[in-house]
């Protein structure tokens, strides 16, 4: 029997028990655009030519890739969950990218949704075009408070004096695979805030993030002012010069038990937040293994790491991650197979492609 949520949003961490969520869908999805030296800092190389503006992902790929949601979102429904889908719009139209990966688009703390200040100006509308109508229905509770994101006036003066800003080269078939980007030299600077959503991760009254290449310490301190009173916002130290969107970097099972991307993040840099001080953390042991098709146009294999819990012990995983479902099977976690790879293919996995609006506890 589960329990009726209190309020429509409600949660402070990523493995109590799901009540409600917010679960985009694929169709109409782009390829997104972004300056060619912010295409190379953070997109695997084969695919840089595909970031072009007006690109369709091909419409058999969006297909299956709604297909793989909705079976997700069957499972969820399975377990008693309430799911919320954002509006069907034509990304192709509003020259944006998806309604598919809503976890970059908003943060939900306590009884608090904030948008993100996206640094892709193509993002800029993917919350009022998609998921305005959710919002407004979560704000009839008065409990609810929705944060939107400030209008941006300049979106380029995000990229004004980083190195290869300007490049025309970059995304046009002419990449010899040098990556402009160096280490702890983003592809943004700090002019206004900027943060993406799924730069930060909710492990109670504490929000654990990273800088990236899509979120600067102006991000952080608008996300710091924009909490709920009593909560704080830690900044993991991170080794991946890449960096965009921490839920492949870390894994919170359940409360004191983690993974972590042994190639973007170091035990010390994890055990220097007093958070994870009486944490059991365990380094992925395994590599992800390659996959050309479906292409991952988008992110890395450790994608495999990006699974959504319904509870302490249940955890959406990618059917063919086998190797990962045994691993946490043997931390005492019940890992439930739903296929992915479609929507692996335009950008994320299960925690990318949800909101959790209310967790039971919390
Ligand atoms: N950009 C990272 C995280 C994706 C959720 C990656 O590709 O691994």
């Amino acid at each position: 029997m589960v329990s009726v949520p209190t309020h429509l949003v409600s949660a402070d961490t990523e493995w109590s028990p799901l009540r409600s969520v917010i679960v985009g869908h694929a169709a109409d999805s782009c390829f997104p655009t972004a300056p060619p030296h912010m295409i190379k800092a953070t997109m695997p190389e084969e695919h840089f030519a595909s970031f072009r503006p007006k690109n369709r992902f091909p419409a058999s790929l969006l297909d299956r890739a709604d297909a793989e949601v909705r079976q997700f979102v069957q499972i969820l429904r399975d377990h008693g969950v309430l799911v919320y889908r954002p509006k069907a719009i034509d990304w192709f139209a509003e020259g944006g990218y998806t309604a598919a990966m809503p976890r970059d688009g908003l943060i939900t703390v306590g009884n608090t949704v904030i948008e993100a200040c996206f640094a892709w100006e193509c993002r800029h509308r993917e919350i009022e075009l998609g998921f305005s109508e959710i919002l407004a229905d979560l704000e009839k509770d008065p409990v609810v408070r929705v944060v939107r994101a400030p209008k941006v006036e300049r979106p380029d003066a995000l990229y004004e004096g980083i190195r290869g800003f300007g490049q025309k080269d970059a995304v046009n078939g002419e990449v010899n695979g040098t990556h402009t980007v160096h280490s702890h030299e983003w592809a943004i600077n700090n002019a206004r805030p900027a943060f993406d959503a799924a730069d930060f991760l909710r492990f109670g009254k504490t929000i654990v993030g990273q800088l990236s290449n899509v979120t600067n310490q102006k991000g952080v301190d608008y996300l710091r002012s924009a909490v709920p009173e009593g909560y704080s916002v830690e900044l993991l130290d991170v080794t991946d010069e890449h960096a965009m969107h921490i839920d492949a970097t870390i894994l919170p099972l359940r409360q004191r038990l983690l993974i972590y991307n042994p190639e973007r993040v170091s035990k010390r840099a994890l055990q220097k937040l007093d958070l994870f001080k009486d944490w059991e953390l365990h380094a992925y042991p395994y590599q992800p293994a390659p996959r050309e098709n479906p292409p991952r146009y988008m992110t890395s294999g450790w994608l495999l790491m990006n699974v959504f819990s319904l509870d302490e012990k249940k955890v959406v995983v990618e059917a063919g991650d086998v190797e990962f479902a045994e691993y946490i099977r043997k931390l005492g976690m019940e890992p439930i197979p739903c296929p992915f790879q479609h929507v692996n293919s335009i950008g994320g996995s299960f925690h990318c492609t949800t909101v959790d609006l209310v967790r039971q506890g919390t």
